[in-house]
């Protein structure tokens, strides 16, 4: 429930999406908020420059202030109003990664309000590359704040069916952009510190960053440098990307490893949800068993669509077979990690 009967815009015909874009710019020029596609998660866009859109956004999603939000622009033009200063790293980064699933962090401009940074002195910028997005920034001329477009610590959207099954009532508005091709949230570097870091993983992996600029670093689990006050990447905290079930992480080498480690579960078939990839189990019994394709790329573009049928099948526990321990999987580790509570087994 809530204020809003939420609506929904298609945009797969050029009729479609001119109107999509027309509608979302009219309501964000009113400093309300409204859900977009991107190619890594959908969003929820307000216009970055406007206090009270960005309060909404919060408001919305139930997200704590001390977490700041990624602003989105469309163009160079729109970068310089944002930063203060651009460094040699940023144009290596972005110009090797933009538009694309890549978030960099830098000083911020007076432009940007206290809203959006949590109070910090940087500010995290990403041109994304979705069609859809792209045209509605164009049009409204200002950049857009857009966290991913779940409530607070549940699972990321990737399809527009997603978002309303956690924010309809809450929110005027979702465009349908089909299905997000990358599938987990930008990679976000610090570039405001040396070396330069990785806040936070995704599917542009460290070796890819490193060939763009030299000298770039894992920051790991929470470092507790202190160098700013606000949550450094509250991808760090646990259990941030969370579906309802329980979700266990298990490696099995062929039939009997998989009933083992079902049997481990101490479930019966019927409360346990399957995601494999690799040896796939005998399906029968299981509350849902979730297919996945066995290339990183693939993986993560299915990876939180799982996760949403998973939870919707109403299972106890979700039982994943472990990805292989490869830098191009990081980001998906990481994404499983948050969601799991237990289980780990790095054979
Ligand atoms: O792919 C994405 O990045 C998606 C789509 C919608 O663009 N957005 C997204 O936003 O994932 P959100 O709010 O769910 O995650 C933003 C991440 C958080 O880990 C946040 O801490 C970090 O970016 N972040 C934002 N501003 C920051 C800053 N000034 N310093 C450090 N980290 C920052
Ligand atoms: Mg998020």
């Amino acid at each position: 429930m809530g204020q809003f009967t939420t609506e929904v815009l298609a945009t797969e015909t050029k009729v479609s999406f001119d109107h999509a874009v027309q509608t979302v710019a009219k309501i964000l020029r009113r400093d309300e908020v409204v859900a977009l596609p991107t190619e890594t998660v959908y969003g929820l866009a307000g216009n970055a420059f406007q206090p009270e859109a960005i309060r909404k956004i919060y408001a919305a999603k139930e997200r704590p202030q001390t977490n700041p939000l990624i602003v989105h622009v469309a163009g160079w033009a729109m970068v310089e109003r944002c930063v203060r200063e651009w460094t040699e790293s940023a144009a290596q980064l972005t110009r090797a990664f933009w538009p694309g699933p890549l978030t960099v962090v830098l000083q911020r401009s007076d432009l940007i309000p206290d809203e959006i940074t949590a109070g910090g002195d940087t500010v995290a910028i990403r041109w994304p590359s979705h069609p859809v997005m792209q045209a509605v920034i164009e049009e409204c001329g200002f950049p857009l704040a857009a966290p991913s477009a779940n409530r607070s610590n549940e699972l990321s959207p990737t399809q527009a069916q997603h978002v309303l099954s956690q924010l309809s009532g809450a929110i005027p508005l979702v465009v349908d952009g089909g299905h997000c091709v990358v599938g987990i949230e930008s990679t976000v570097v610090d570039l405001v510190g040396r070396p330069a870091r990785v806040l936070r993983p995704g599917m542009i992996h460290t070796n890819a960053l490193s060939v763009a600029t030299p000298g770039i670093e894992w920051a790991g689990s929470d470092d507790g440098s202190g160098r700013r006050s606000i949550l450094r990447s509250p991808g760090m905290t646990a259990r941030h990307y969370s579906p309802k079930a329980r979700l266990v992480v298990e490696r099995w080498e062929d039939r009997m490893g998989f009933d083992d480690a079902v049997r481990r579960l101490g479930k019966p078939r019927s409360a346990i949800s399957v995601i494999a990839y690799n040896v796939i189990p005998e399906v029968y019994g299981f509350c849902w068993v979730s297919l996945v394709p066995h290339n990183s790329e693939a993986y993560a573009r299915a990876l939180f669509s799982e996760l949403h049928l998973c939870d919707a099948s109403g299972c106890e526990v979700i039982l994943v077979e472990a990805p292989p321990c490869e830098v191009e999987w990081v980001g998906i580790w990481d994404r499983l990690r948050r969601a799991a509570v237990e289980g780990w087994d790095f054979r």
